[in-house]
């Protein structure tokens, strides 16, 4: 794979990623290096990016309000403040309302969503005042209403997300800091792999565009959100779904 592009001059700024061991933060984890920032790449495997310099890797189980704040407070530790959160970790899960389990619709809940609430408020006594930026992961499951490939949990979460950047758009404006959200529809990472070729024909077939995202295009529309470029983007929630969500 070539080097990524720099997008933006992330020198000197700090980034904290979830997820960075999947495929839309670890592409974050990447073009955040190639941009100069340093990096807290937390995941709940580990996270298989080669060591730099600029780059701390943790363990982190984002549902885990300990683990939470115990990795905040190595990210103190180790940088001092954090100017980028970009929450990527996320899980789908399956089937019909009428056969879910309460079990699964509280573990796809608290993954999605009750994790942003921790991270958030655990990292915003660390979130630099002003300038922190934030960006949270939707899907266009969370607009269109999803179906049973990913089940309601994931889509009522990724809803509830949507309105969770906004609340904090509003409440932290005040701080200087920018909250946003991206939403993408179907993107060629591992979350994809459940699909059978003939799901994966189907779905492809009703994007407008014909083509799944990639990983870098989530991770470009990330980093642009961070960066001063949108300097006046707050509680957005950009679409990145090939034409799936037109309509709102
Ligand atoms: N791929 C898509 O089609 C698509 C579409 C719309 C939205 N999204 C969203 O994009 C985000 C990134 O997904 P992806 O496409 O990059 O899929 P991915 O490669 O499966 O990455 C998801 C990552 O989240 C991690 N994770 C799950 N539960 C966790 C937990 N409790 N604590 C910490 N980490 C946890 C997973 O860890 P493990 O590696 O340990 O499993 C995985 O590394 C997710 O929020 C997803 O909902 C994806």
């Amino acid at each position: 794979m070539n080097a990524p592009l720099p997008l933006i001059d992330a020198t000197d700024r700090v980034a904290f990623v979830t997820g960075a061991a999947g495929g839309i933060g670890g592409a974050c984890v990447a073009q955040l290096l190639a941009a100069g920032a340093s990096v807290v790449a937390t995941g709940r495997r580990e996270v298989e990016i080669a060591d730099h310099p600029k780059l701390l890797k943790l363990s982190l189980q984002v549902t885990d309000e300990a683990q939470v704040q115990a990795a905040i407070a190595m990210t103190k530790d180790r940088f001092g403040a954090i100017d980028y959160v970009i929450h990527m970790a996320g899980m789908v899960g399956k089937g019909r309302l009428d056969q879910m389990d309460l079990k699964d619709w509280h573990t796809v809940v608290d993954t999605n969503l009750t994790s942003a609430f921790l991270l958030l408020k655990h990292a915003y006594p660390l979130l630099r005042k002003p300038g922190g930026a934030v960006v949270l992961c939707g899907s266009s499951n969370g607009t269109n209403g999803g179906s049973y490939l990913s089940g309601a949990a994931y889509a009522s979460s990724k809803a509830a997300l949507n309105n969770l950047t906004r609340y904090c758009a509003k409440e932290w404006a005040p701080d200087g800091i920018r909250v946003n959200m991206i939403s993408p529809g179907p993107v060629d990472t591992p979350m994809l792999d459940r699909l059978s070729s003939e799901q994966h024909t189907a779905l492809k077939a009703g994007l407008p565009l014909g083509r799944y995202a990639t990983a870098d295009e989530c991770a470009a529309a990330t980093l642009f959100l961070c960066s001063s470029h949108a300097a006046s983007m707050t509680g957005t929630n950009t679409n990145i779904s090939s034409g799936l969500v037109l309509d709102r």
